[in-house]
């Protein structure tokens, strides 16, 4: 089933570290199909604030049985509390589970138009795509990570002070790192980029040299 020969890249990182845009920028060049798995649990972390009392696994089941990836482009998803409320629902290992078999046909599967995938978010190494042909650990420094998202929030017009969008980077840090299923950790075998002083050109530099060298081998 897995046998096809694909280009696979698996990135891990914590939040607003850049993973993202090194995907995207990975899924162009090599023409790869690239999923931000951390839309998945945002929009089940916005189906949680919505639904406070009917949210169920069964109901998680149902809305990522029929999730198109259209869905993953809502605006909505990108808010402050939908983050918090998606690192909530995302210690739960029925919904991680949910989220996994969704996840596994793009990682393996990606539609034929593409030579491969790529899928970023904070287990796609140690968990979903284990034997990617590329591993990335992105990360950047908590302060640097804030400024970031705190200029995206004023970019949508997204009001919210610097302060806590820091805090609100350090609740989910804790609770990705720390919780029982699927927690957020570097494995030795993957490759760290630190991009808190490199631009996004010169990440992606680093990024590019390492896979052509072994593409092209
Ligand atoms: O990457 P993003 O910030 O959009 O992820 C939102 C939240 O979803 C994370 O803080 C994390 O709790 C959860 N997540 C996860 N596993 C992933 C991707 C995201 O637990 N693979």
């Amino acid at each position: 089933m897995k046998k096809k020969k694909i280009i696979t890249v698996a990135i891990d990182s914590p939040a607003a570290a850049g993973a993202g845009t090194q995907a995207k920028l990975i899924s162009k060049k090599y023409n790869l199909f690239y999923l931000d798995t951390g839309k998945i649990y945002r929009y089940i972390g916005m189906l949680k604030l919505k639904n406070q009392k009917k949210f169920s696994h069964a109901l998680v089941k149902h809305k990522i049985n029929n999730l198109k990836l259209s869905n993953l482009k809502n605006k909505k998803l990108l808010s402050n509390d939908v983050a918090l409320s998606a690192a909530m629902i995302a210690k739960d290992k029925k919904i991680r589970d949910i989220v996994h078999s969704f996840q596994q046909k793009y990682a393996y599967k990606p539609p034929k138009k593409y030579n491969g995938s790529v899928l970023d978010g904070r287990d796609i190494i140690t968990v979903q795509l284990k034997d990617a042909m590329f591993k990335f650990f992105i990360t950047a420094s908590i302060n640097v990570r804030a400024k970031r998202r705190y200029k995206e929030f004023k970019s949508l017009n997204k009001k919210i002070a610097y302060n806590d969008v820091l805090k609100s980077l350090r609740i989910r840090d804790k609770s990705d790192k720390e919780r029982k299923y699927g927690p957020l950790k570097k494995t030795k075998d993957s490759i760290l980029i630190n991009t808190t002083k490199l631009s996004k050109k010169a990440c992606f530099e680093k990024i590019k040299a390492i896979m052509d060298k072994k593409l092209n081998n």
